[in-house]
């Protein structure tokens, strides 16, 4: 049975990959900020917050011993969005959101590379950063800009596994509540990035997968 580690295993892509994968006959191990958010979910889930470096590194010792170092698949599916123009963005704010996004793709990453052997695939959910340089949306987008180069290294730099960074459009998923505009028609549902991710992980995928 393969396993697959998910950061941000409650949200809404995230959880959404949860039951695809576990649909899949894939053992699931699942990091949430409140892992009872993930009561009744068929996953083995542990708490971190991925501001806290701490957090991080327990959680990845946590996945350590779940899977015996074999996480085939690695999702970083956590983020969080801020609607406010930049000039009235406090740090605390700019903080939070560059953690989610970014910084804590790095911790985890960093805490958790040595899970997955070669040939294994990190997948991390970006967005099209041209799209998203929107009025009130300065701190989502430098953020997922940031992520973009940053798995766009990643992936000329860990060259034995796969990388890839899945540039989505609008999901409907509780994210859009903190948006400065309403979801737009046609937005991908959860479920289907959900498939479109395992679905690479089959296809051997690597580099950019644009949804
Ligand atoms: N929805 C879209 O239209 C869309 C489009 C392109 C890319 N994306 C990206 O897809 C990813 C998943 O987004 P989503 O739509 O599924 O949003 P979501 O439903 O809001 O899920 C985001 C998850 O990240 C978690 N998270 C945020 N900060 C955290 C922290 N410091 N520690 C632990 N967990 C934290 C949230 O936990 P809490 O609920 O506890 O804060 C939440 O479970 C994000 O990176 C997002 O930017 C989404």
């Amino acid at each position: 049975m393969n396993t697959t580690l998910i950061w941000g295993a409650a949200g809404g892509i995230g959880r959404a990959l949860v039951d695809t994968l576990v649909t899949h006959n894939w053992r699931v191990l699942g990091i949430a900020r409140d892992a009872a958010a993930l009561a009744g979910a068929p996953v083995e889930a542990y708490s971190a917050d991925l501001a806290r470096e701490a957090d991080v590194a327990a959680a990845a010792l946590w996945a350590a011993q779940q899977s015996g170092g074999a996480v085939q698949l690695w999702v970083y599916a956590a983020g969080d969005m801020l609607g406010k123009p930049l000039a009235d963005t406090t740090s605390a704010e700019w903080d939070r959101i560059l953690t989610a996004n970014v910084t804590g793709a790095h911790l985890a990453l960093t805490h958790s590379l040595a899970l997955v052997p070669p040939g294994g695939h990190l997948v991390f959910v970006g967005a099209y950063v041209d799209r998203i340089a929107l009025p009130k949306l300065g701190a989502y987008a430098a953020a997922k800009a940031a992520l973009d180069t940053y798995v766009t290294v990643l992936g000329k730099e860990v060259r034995d596994r796969r990388v890839t960074n899945v540039r989505v459009g609008a999901v409907d998923t509780p994210l859009w509540r903190k948006a400065p505009f309403r979801l737009p028609k046609g937005a991908h549902t959860p479920a289907a990035v959900a498939a479109a991710v395992l679905q690479a992980y089959l296809d051997g995928q690597k580099g950019a997968l644009e949804l």
